[in-house]
């Protein structure tokens, strides 16, 4: 059965799904709940690796879950480590950090942004830690790859985040990258997706 149009989340799976494969690398900045990081999971399978970054002990708890649920190996992480191990390894930390963190090469990168469903509402993404961890994120990202980011405008705060990241993907270097912009247009302070991929 099609899901609704205007899911957006769906779209970034699929736009990221189609370049990973079995055994690769895949980063998500903003775990939550885990259901984007599941997403890579599945996607690199268990010879691949998955970082996922959340700031909340609660959000790394429910991704844990339901990692676990679907028979996923985590590792849980407050430090860097030298080398990544396979599975996923869920990092209660700031993406500011992201650089300290990578050890190869990400063939996909996700970021939902804003707050956690059913999370404290406070915790929510800021544009300048943001946009620093969607810097390293275009810069480490393998050639080939992409990254792609749900943004949210609504909520207090959003708007400027989402003008910020905007502009950052507009300004990418087109001769690197080539961005697409999806948006739900029938709804005010709609969410958008941008995705970048890096040519190879
Ligand atoms: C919209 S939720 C992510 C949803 C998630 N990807 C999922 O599939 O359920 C955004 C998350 O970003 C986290 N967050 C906010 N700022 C962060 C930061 N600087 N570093 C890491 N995580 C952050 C919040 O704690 C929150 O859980």
């Amino acid at each position: 059965m099609s899901q609704p149009l205007t899911h957006l989340v769906n779209w970034s799976h699929q736009l990221l799904s189609e370049v990973l494969s079995p055994g690769d690398y895949a980063v998500d900045l903003t775990s939550g709940n885990g259901y984007d990081t599941l997403m890579l999971a599945q996607r690199v399978g268990p010879s691949g690796r998955v970082l996922a970054f959340d700031l909340q002990s609660r959000a790394i708890e429910s991704s844990a879950d339901l990692l676990r649920e679907k028979g996923i190996a985590i590792n849980l992480l407050e430090r860097p480590i030298p080398f990544l191990p396979v599975g996923v390894t869920l990092a209660q930390a700031n993406h500011v950090d992201f650089h300290v963190w990578n050890t190869h090469e990400p063939r996909a990168i996700i970021a939902n942004l804003g707050y956690c469903p059913g999370g404290d509402k406070e915790i929510v993404t800021q544009p300048e830690t943001t946009l620093a961890a969607l810097r390293t994120g275009c810069d480490l990202l393998a050639s080939g790859g992409r990254i792609a980011v749900v943004i949210y405008p609504g909520h207090p705060g959003g708007r400027s985040e989402a003008d910020a990241v905007d502009q950052f993907f507009i300004g990418l270097d087109e001769s690197q990258f080539e961005v697409l912009r999806l948006q739900v247009v029938s709804r005010p302070q709609s969410p958008f997706l941008l995705t970048a991929a890096k040519f190879n």
